[in-house]
C-alpha cells in the first residue's frame, strides 16, 4: 500500500520556503519486514525525497536555502565529516539554486572519493580538508574564513550554514512539517502507530518531528536511535531545538524529554563504525523489502527497532512507523565490509 496525502495544516509565522524536494515523501507498509518482526510496519520514505540522493537534509533545506537567498547570499559554506550526508545535500541543493558551495571537510583527502565525497565532486562543490577533528576547535572558523575567501575572490557573496549553530532551530521547525505529512498519511492510510523510530545524529529531525506530533495530537511515541551522541548529551539538546523551532514557527505546543524516548545503546563500536547489528538489520530491510538502509543512520536506527521488537518492548501486532531517512551513498563507503556480512 502507499498512501500519501497532501499537507493538512501549513506552518505559521511566515517562515520562508522553497519546494525543491519532492513532497509528500511515500509512506509504505512493510508487510513482510514486519511480519518477521510480528509488527505491522509502516515506512515513511524520506530516502525518496529527490534530488541528490534525497535524505531527511532536503525538508531542512527548503527552509535554509530560503533564508540564504533572502539574505541575499548567492554562496553557501559548511563543515563536517568527508561523508557527511548533510554536505552532499547542500551541494546538490546549491547546484540546483546556482549558488556555489564551498565544503570544509574533516579528512585528509587520502580517502577514496566514493559516496557522498564522489557526489560532492559530482555537484561541482569547492571541497577542502582540514584535520582538525574538534568542529568546535577556533582553527575550524579560521579555515571556514579562509575558504569563504576563495569564493569571495570568485565575486560570491557566501554564508555560512552551519547545523549544530544558528540553522539549528530553523532545521528542526523544518521537521515539524515531517510531522504534520505523517500525520495525514496515517489517517488517509487508517492508522495509529503506537511509535515512530528516527536516526539520532544532531537530533534536529526527532525534535522536530516530536513537537509535530505532540502538537498533532498523536499518541505515538517517537523513539530516537542516537547513533552517536550519549543521551545525556542529546536529550536537554533535543528540547532546547524544539523550544526554538516552537518559537520560530509560533507554535505553542512545549516539548518535554518526557514526551520521547532515546536510546543510545545502538551506537555500535563508534560514530560512522558499523555494528554486526546494523550489518543485520541492513540485510534484513534488503531481502525482506528491497529497502536500503545505510550502516550509519538509518541501519542503527533499524537495529534498535529490531532489538525493541524482539526484546518485547513494542506488544505483538502493533503497529510501528520507520524514519527512512536516507543516507544511501553510506553503503558503498563500506561496501567491503557489508558484502561480507551479506555471505
Ligand atoms: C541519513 C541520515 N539519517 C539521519 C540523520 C540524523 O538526523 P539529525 O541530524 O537531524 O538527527 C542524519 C544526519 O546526518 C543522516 O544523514
Amino acid at each position: 500500500m502507499n498512501a500519501s496525502a497532501t499537507l493538512a495544516t501549513a506552518l505559521p509565522a511566515g517562515l520562508k520556503r522553497l519546494t525543491m524536494a519532492a513532497f509528500p515523501t511515500p509512506l509504505e507498509a512493510a508487510h513482510r519486514l514486519g511480519e518477521a518482526l510480528g509488527l505491522g510496519l509502516y515506512v515513511k520514505r524520506e530516502d525518496c525525497s529527490g534530488y541528490g540522493l534525497g535524505g531527511n537534509k532536503l525538508r531542512k533545506l527548503d527552509f535554509i536555502m530560503a533564508d540564504v537567498l533572502a539574505k541575499g547570499h548567492d554562496a553557501v559554506i559548511t563543515t563536517a565529516g568527508a561523508q557527511s550526508n548533510f554536505c552532499r545535500a547542500l551541494a546538490a541543493a546549491s547546484a540546483k539554486l546556482g549558488l556555489a558551495c564551498g565544503l570544509l571537510l574533516r579528512g585528509s583527502g587520502a580517502d577514496a572519493v566514493q559516496g557522498n565525497l564522489l557526489l560532492d565532486q559530482v555537484f561541482g562543490a569547492t571541497v577542502r580538508f582540514t584535520d582538525v577533528t574538534d568542529p568546535w576547535d577556533p582553527r575550524v572558523k579560521t579555515e571556514l574564513t579562509a575558504l569563504a575567501e576563495v569564493l569571495r575572490a570568485q565575486g560570491r557573496n557566501p554564508a555560512v550554514v552551519h547545523l549544530p549553530g544558528a540553522t539549528a532551530s530553523l532545521a528542526a521547525a523544518a521537521w515539524v512539517t515531517g510531522a504534520e505529512e505523517l500525520d495525514a498519511q496515517w489517517r488517509a492510510a487508517g492508522i495509529d502507530p503506537a511509535a515512530l523510530y528516527v536516526a539520532v545524529g544532531s537530533g534536529l529531525t526527532m525534535a522536530g518531528l516530536a513537537l509535530g506530533l505532540k502538537r498533532a495530537g498523536r499518541r505515538c511515541r517517537v523513539v530516537g536511535i542516537s547513533v552517536q551522541q550519549p543521551r545525556e548529551r542529546i536529550v536537554p539538546w533535543i528540547v532546547e531545538t524544539a523550544a526554538g523551532a516552537a518559537r520560530l514557527a509560533g507554535i505553542e505546543t512545549v516539548l518535554t524529554a518526557g514526551d520521547f524516548d532515546l536510546d543510545d545503546s545502538h551506537r555500535g563500536p563508534a560514530y560512522g563504525v558499523p555494528s554486526d547489528a546494523s550489518l543485520e538489520a541492513l540485510a534484513m530491510a534488503g531481502r525482506h523489502e528491497g529497502l536500503i538502509l545505510d550502516p550509519v543512520y538509518t541501519g542503527k536506527a533499524m537495529a534498535g527497532l529490531i532489538a525493541h521488537a524482539r526484546a518485547g518492548a513494542i506488544a505483538r501486532g502493533e503497529t510501528v512507523a520507520f524514519l527512512h531517512s536516507g543516507g544511501t551513498p553510506g553503503l558503498f563507503v563500506h561496501s567491503d565490509l557489508v558484502a561480507r556480512s551479506m555471505t
